[in-house]
């Protein structure tokens, strides 16, 4: 799947000039209302509200199948519902706005290009200019520690470097907002600690984290709040801090004690 700075606008309705999310105005809260995906007589996803307000991270957690991805997907703008509306800040975002949130996926998604150059065509992308961006480069390189390797083609850093270079790519532009689609979830462990690192610091740099998972252990280390989901439904949302003594739902509560849901 293509990354977020090289897609199309956001599809949406054309809206008043009034109605649309300035550079200003926050992008939270986050919400979603009567939002469904379904394909064929299938319902995918089907959420009657949402609201992702607080700062921190909210860990999206489920089993297999459950929908996840393509919630994340919804909210990111990538696909489009089937019904319902998600706003940012009260709003329906623009590309303006659009362009303060990133994502990263399952699997690195590197361009044929080299290293230096993948952190550079996402300023590029940002309208950061020709000087700035050499220098912005520069730095994102030595704080990855990725200057040794800037001018080698990026597919050929291994799994866990590719998805460290995404992480670095997506926080480069100093996003509001940050989409991540269980980052970890084919990096062995040494790698997985590394993007956690990042998310942690992300968070800490007061950065909205939006993250999927199917890892207990990681939703504990990271999560300040809870999303659970099965069967494309939100069955809670609550803070970690109650979460993993209390969970709300049963299929939640399922999961925490090992179970596997169907
Ligand atoms: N583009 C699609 N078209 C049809 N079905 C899909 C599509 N994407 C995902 N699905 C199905 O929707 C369900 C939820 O998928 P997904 O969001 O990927 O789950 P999760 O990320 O929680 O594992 C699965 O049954 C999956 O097979
Ligand atoms: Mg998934």
């Amino acid at each position: 799947m293509p990354s977020l700075a090289f897609l199309p606008p956001f599809a949406s309705t054309p809206l008043a000039r009034t109605e649309v999310l300035t550079s200003h105005q926050s992008l939270l809260p986050l919400t979603a209302e009567g939002l469904t995906f379904r394909t064929g007589d299938r319902v995918l996803v089907d959420i009657e509200t949402l609201s992702i307000g607080s700062s921190g991270a909210t860990m999206i957690l489920g089993p297999n199948g459950a929908g996840k991805s393509l919630l994340i997907q919804l909210l990111h703008g990538l696909i489009v519902p089937t019904t319902g509306r998600i706003s940012f800040g009260g709003r329906p975002i623009d590309t303006a706005a659009r362009k303060r949130q990133a994502m990263v996926f399952q699997r690195p998604v590197m361009l044929r290009r080299s290293v230096a150059s993948n952190l550079g065509f996402a300023l590029k992308a940002q309208g950061v200019g020709r000087a700035e961006r050499a220098e912005r480069t520069a730095r994102l390189l030595v704080e990855g520690g990725f200057e040794k390797v800037a001018d080698q083609p990026a597919r050929t850093l291994s799994g866990g470097e590719q998805q460290r270079l995404a992480m670095l790519r997506a926080l480069s532009t100093e996003p509001e907002l940050v989409f991540l689609d269980e980052p970890t979830s084919s990096l062995d462990p040494q790698s997985t600690l590394a993007i956690e690192e990042m998310v942690a610091r992300a968070v800490k740099r007061g950065v909205k984290v939006v993250m999927v998972t199917h890892d207990i252990g990681q939703a504990r280390r990271l999560g300040h709040e809870m999303i659970f989901m099965h069967h494309g439904r939100l069955t809670e949302q609550t803070p970690a801090a109650n979460f993993f003594d209390q969970p709300e739902s049963a299929p939640a509560r399922d999961f925490l004690a090992g179970q596997i849901l169907t």
